[in-house]
């Protein structure tokens, strides 16, 4: 498809992350054990059975990435491949069907493309989030999987998840409640994980935090993630650390992070349980990470009836996770060498 290169008249640098409705979506059918041909719509409202296995017992799970326009002017995704393979991972434990790769990144590409004149421009601080889902849609009321499908790919241009500004600083709030179980489904992107989290993000706010931090389901005391990042943490001896944990989602965003402090920072890395309590005076920087969230420092956790600073006086963004963010966004903008090969340009 070959399209008119101008741009909508958006506030761009003013975007929050919210849905924009723009002009098309992907969407193919799973039918009769086999997928049928797909294609882009411009309805972006989808109409399904009322007896479908997505709307009873969440069989449905989705993806999260952004398409960035370079400094070049090109436009790329960050490591799509590494999203099919969650989707797969996921759909398999929902006893969903697999989207072939090839559907899942022409879908996607497709989609971008199509909707060029929603992709940010380069040095706005905004981006195309990209949602691809897959939900079981055919009718059926025992609990059992779907045998019709829909995957779909919509994209919105979206700025910060948390605060107003790119690099800002934000807190968390210790939940009480669990986001996951060690051999439950917290490793796979499933929407049943954020419904389930939505008042632990609701009660953080209301303490003053922007997302709630959940510990380990077990014992309360190693830290999991928050609502919708993963936690990397530089201590006070020069390491950086991830949490382990069977119940926390496998971000992209950390695993390149965790990648870039080992061969670009040459920092000692480690991904291993971090008990908060024990550990936090040990902390030098924390920070969440995500699509949406890209790096966000943490300021300040609450827990035990009071906040806890992590850095300074809790509001400075420190130079470790500075230089991670600009690594990584340096990346993902086309402005440094892509030494790990991790953009996927998108022929326009
Ligand atoms: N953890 C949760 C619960 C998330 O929703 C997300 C967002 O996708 C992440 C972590 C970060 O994952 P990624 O970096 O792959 O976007
Ligand atoms: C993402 O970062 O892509 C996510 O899916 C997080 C979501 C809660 C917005």
């Amino acid at each position: 498809m070959k399209l008119k290169k101008g741009k909508k008249d958006l506030d761009w640098a003013g975007l929050g992350f919210n849905y924009i409705k723009t002009d098309y979506r992907y969407s193919a059918i799973y039918e009769n054990g086999r997928w049928g041909t797909g294609g882009l719509l411009s309805d972006e409202q989808i109409s399904i059975h009322e007896g479908a296995p997505s709307l009873h017992y969440a069989q449905q799970c989705f993806e999260g990435m952004k398409a960035q326009t370079s400094k070049d002017g090109r436009v790329s995704l960050f490591r799509p491949s590494l999203n099919w393979e969650r989707m797969r991972l996921t759909a398999s434990r929902l006893l969903m069907p697999e989207v072939p790769k090839e559907l899942f990144i022409q879908a996607i590409e497709e989609t971008v493309a199509a909707n060029y004149s929603w992709i940010p421009p380069y040095g706005s601080g905004a981006a195309l989030y990209v949602r691809p889902l897959l939900i079981g849609v055919g009718e059926n009321l025992g609990l059992k999987p779907a045998e019709k499908y829909e995957f779909r790919v919509f994209v919105s241009p979206v700025g910060p998840y948390y605060k107003e500004s790119g690099l800002a600083v934000i807190n968390l709030a210790v939940s009480d409640m669990d986001r996951a179980a060690p051999n439950g489904t917290g490793n796979f992107k499933a929407g049943a994980n954020y419904a389930g989290g939505l008042l632990a993000t609701l009660t953080a706010q209301q303490q003053g935090a922007n997302e709630a931090l959940y510990l380990d389901a077990v014992e309360h005391r190693y830290i999991d993630e928050a609502g919708s990042a993963n936690i990397i943490i530089s201590m006070k001896d020069g390491s950086f650390i991830t949490p382990s944990s069977k119940a926390i989602l496998s971000s992209i965003t950390r695993r390149s992070l965790m990648d870039i402090a080992q061969s670009e920072l040459n920092l000692r890395t480690d991904e291993r349980p971090i008990d908060l309590r024990k550990e936090i005076l040990d902390f030098n920087e924390v920070a969440a990470c995500g699509t949406a969230a890209v790096l966000s420092p943490v300021g300040e956790i609450w827990f035990d009836n009071k906040w806890h600073k992590i850095f300074k006086d809790g509001k400075s963004v420190g130079p470790v996770m500075q230089t991670m963010y600009d690594l990584l966004v340096g990346i993902q903008k086309g402005e440094r060498q892509d030494l790990f090969k991790w953009l996927r340009y998108i022929d326009l």
